[in-house]
């Protein structure tokens, strides 16, 4: 059984004082919960502050992105080792913005989940289909290429501390979530791409979260679907109630230990 990972991606937003105020909020409400894995990733300048905050209790710590070198003459970026180092454990990588907005290949999101696996973070993998391509049927393929890709060169001890986040673009930010049957089924999808990569017992310990408009109203129906092993909020992560009631998901549709 995996355990279910609820991650918030605070994205553009919060000052350093804004994020401390989320992240003791957060804490308040959710520092006991230990049923479900926590993550929160605030704007780079608060990472150390929203750390100290967390430091020791059951909120975990990402990043938004990381450059894939540790060091050297590469303005404006962080890197991995440098996000460890200001209290991460966890680093999103190759969201859908990044890729739109920021020009991402797949190659070079594979260069960044390895350095930050080589720096002890843990990647989540973003991966997700526009809605031209849903429309075009080009679903599994786009996916089928975005996690082949990230994951050339990357080992199976290596994979199997990652986690993949499926965020269809077009339920992002919009209000239009995938239905469970929709967002299921290529949860059900990915996993088979990682069985044919490494093993069904790799693709089986691997936690594959889903993102795109989710809130207290449809986290419930999402983490029923066997595939679904938790999710990646934006908006809804924003508000401590929204994102406690989220985190806080009927029990009794999944309990697991990992
Ligand atoms: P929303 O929850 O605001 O749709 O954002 C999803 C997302 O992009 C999380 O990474």
């Amino acid at each position: 059984m995996r355990k279910p990972l609820i991650a918030g991606n605070w994205k553009l937003n919060n000052n350093i004082a804004e994020s401390v105020g989320l992240a003791t909020a957060i804490l308040d409400n959710l520092g006991c919960k230990n049923d479900v894995d926590i993550v929160i990733a605030p704007v780079f300048t608060a990472i150390s502050a929203v750390a100290k905050v967390c430091t020791g209790s059951n909120i975990k710590i990402a990043g938004q992105n990381c450059h894939c070198i540790d060091a050297g003459a590469f303005t404006g970026e962080v890197s991995a080792p440098m996000l460890a180092d200001a209290g991460c454990n966890y680093v999103i990588l190759g969201h859908s913005e990044r890729r739109q907005l920021f020009g991402e290949t797949d190659c070079f999101i594979n260069a960044k989940c390895y350095s930050a696996l080589q720096a002890g973070l843990i990647p989540i993998l973003c991966v997700g289909e526009t809605e031209d391509e849903r429309d075009k049927g080009e679903v599994f393929d786009v996916i089928t290429r975005q996690i082949t890709l990230a994951l050339n060169e990357i080992s199976q001890q290596q994979v199997e501390q990652m986690v993949i986040a499926y965020e269809p673009i077009w339920a992002i930010g919009t209000g239009k979530t995938a239905t469970s049957n929709e967002a299921a089924e290529v949860h059900s999808f990915i996993r088979g791409v990682l069985s044919g990569l490494y093993s069904e017992q790799t693709a089986n310990s691997i936690r594959i979260v889903y993102g795109g408009s989710v809130k207290p109203n449809n986290i419930a129906e999402l983490m029923v679907e066997d595939d679904i092993d938790g999710a990646l909020v934006g908006g809804a992560s924003l508000k401590a109630a929204d994102f406690s009631a989220i985190v806080n998901f009927p029990k009794s549709l999944k309990v697991a230990p990992r």
